[in-house]
């Protein structure tokens, strides 16, 4: 099928897909600049170390290699980040998108797999979320993703760009083999939180508000395995390149688990405790956040392989553990 470009497949999710791309034996080359993401997670991938926003190093790329499609997962992502710097937001998640586009177009590409978010929706108006809700963003990073969304309408329309939006819930886990995971610095995100809390590496484990009217009063979220959600790239790329019509498509597990259940089932996978501190409600976050992905299922015959709160943190554990010697090993 000619080679895959991944931006940002240096990255979290954009690893296992890599990974997975490379199991399925198709031929990727990563673009990554590596200001948020590892070397190491790329394995023996070819990787070119650069910015999205670069035209002339995308101009060279669609000219040297036989590249069939994109999948883009190159953004930044933190969503405080984003609203203390919105304009870094704009530039990298936006801007640069639209270089990419505008440099696969000149090429004659137009295949595009995105990654795109459920920020899209902000608050939900009902559960689960489907991807006919409103999108209403209350936060730049979400925005950024749902203006990207608008542009690939409009560029499908105008020029015959083809695209899958894959809208995901939280990306958690790791690979199974235990080779590669997530790797942010800050980790901001609850279940890599919640193991370096275990392994102590951080002193507690925040919980934003008790009294929500949930099952054990804390936030319940959707929580969708990596190698799930690469999966779904490999069938979105597939459906795509058969003549599949642009769409968007939710990716998330459809059931929520509460911040209270992940503590205690990472007690239980480590064997630790888990210290926890009770602090009040954040602004906008919403009690539950929880998708329904019977489109992908429907459509792409996407079919999720680790649903269950134990196979996403044990899997999350295993390369937590890898993840801390390797820092140990760098002091
Ligand atoms: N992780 C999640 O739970 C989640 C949820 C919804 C959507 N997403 C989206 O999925 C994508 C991947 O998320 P992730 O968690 O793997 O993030 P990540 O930060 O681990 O990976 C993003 C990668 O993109 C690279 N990058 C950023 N800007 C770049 C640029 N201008 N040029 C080249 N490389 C650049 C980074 O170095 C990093 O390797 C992002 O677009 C994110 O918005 C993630």
């Amino acid at each position: 099928m000619g080679t895959i470009l991944v931006t940002g497949g240096a990255g979290y999710v954009g690893s296992h897909t890599v990974k997975r791309l490379r199991d399925e034996g198709i031929d990727c080359i990563v673009l990554d600049n590596l200001t948020r993401g590892h070397r190491e997670l790329v394995k023996d991938a070819r990787l070119v170390e650069g910015d999205l926003g670069d035209a002339p190093l995308l101009k060279s790329i669609f000219k040297e290699n036989d590249i069939r499609a994109v999948m883009h997962f190159s953004a930044f992502a933190y969503v405080e980040e984003s609203v203390s710097d919105p304009a870094k937001y704009y530039r990298n998640n936006v801007s640069s998108t639209v270089t990419l586009l505008s440099c696969m177009l000149e090429a004659g590409l137009s295949s595009l797999i995105f990654s795109s978010t459920c920020a899209t929706y902000g608050v939900p108006l009902r559960i689960p979320i489907t991807e006919d809700h409103p999108q209403n963003p209350i936060n730049p990073y979400g925005a950024t993703k749902a203006m990207v969304e608008r542009i690939l309408k409009d560029f499908n329309s105008a020029y015959g760009l083809s695209y899958v939006s894959f809208r995901y819930f939280n990306a958690a886990g790791a690979d199974p083999e235990g080779e590669i995971g997530e790797w942010h610095e800050p980790e901001t995100h609850l279940i890599p939180s919640v193991l370096e809390t275990a392994c102590g590496l951080r002193d507690s484990v925040r919980v934003y508000g008790a009294d929500y009217p949930t099952q054990d009063g804390t936030c319940v979220r959707d929580y969708i395995h990596v190698c799930d959600l690469a999966d779904a790239h490999i069938l979105g790329l597939k459906y795509l390149l058969g003549g599949g019509s642009s769409d968007f498509f939710n990716l998330g597990n459809g059931n929520g688990f509460s911040v209270k259940e992940v503590i205690e089932m990472a007690s239980r996978v480590t064997g630790s405790t888990v210290p926890t501190v009770y602090a009040p409600r954040r602004p906008g976050d919403p009690p539950v956040l929880v998708g329904s992905s019977e489109k992908a299922k429907k459509i792409l015959n996407w079919k999720p392989k680790f649903s269950q709160l134990d196979q996403i943190l044990s899997t999350a554990w295993i390369w937590q553990q890898k993840l801390n010697a390797r820092r140990q090993q760098a002091k």
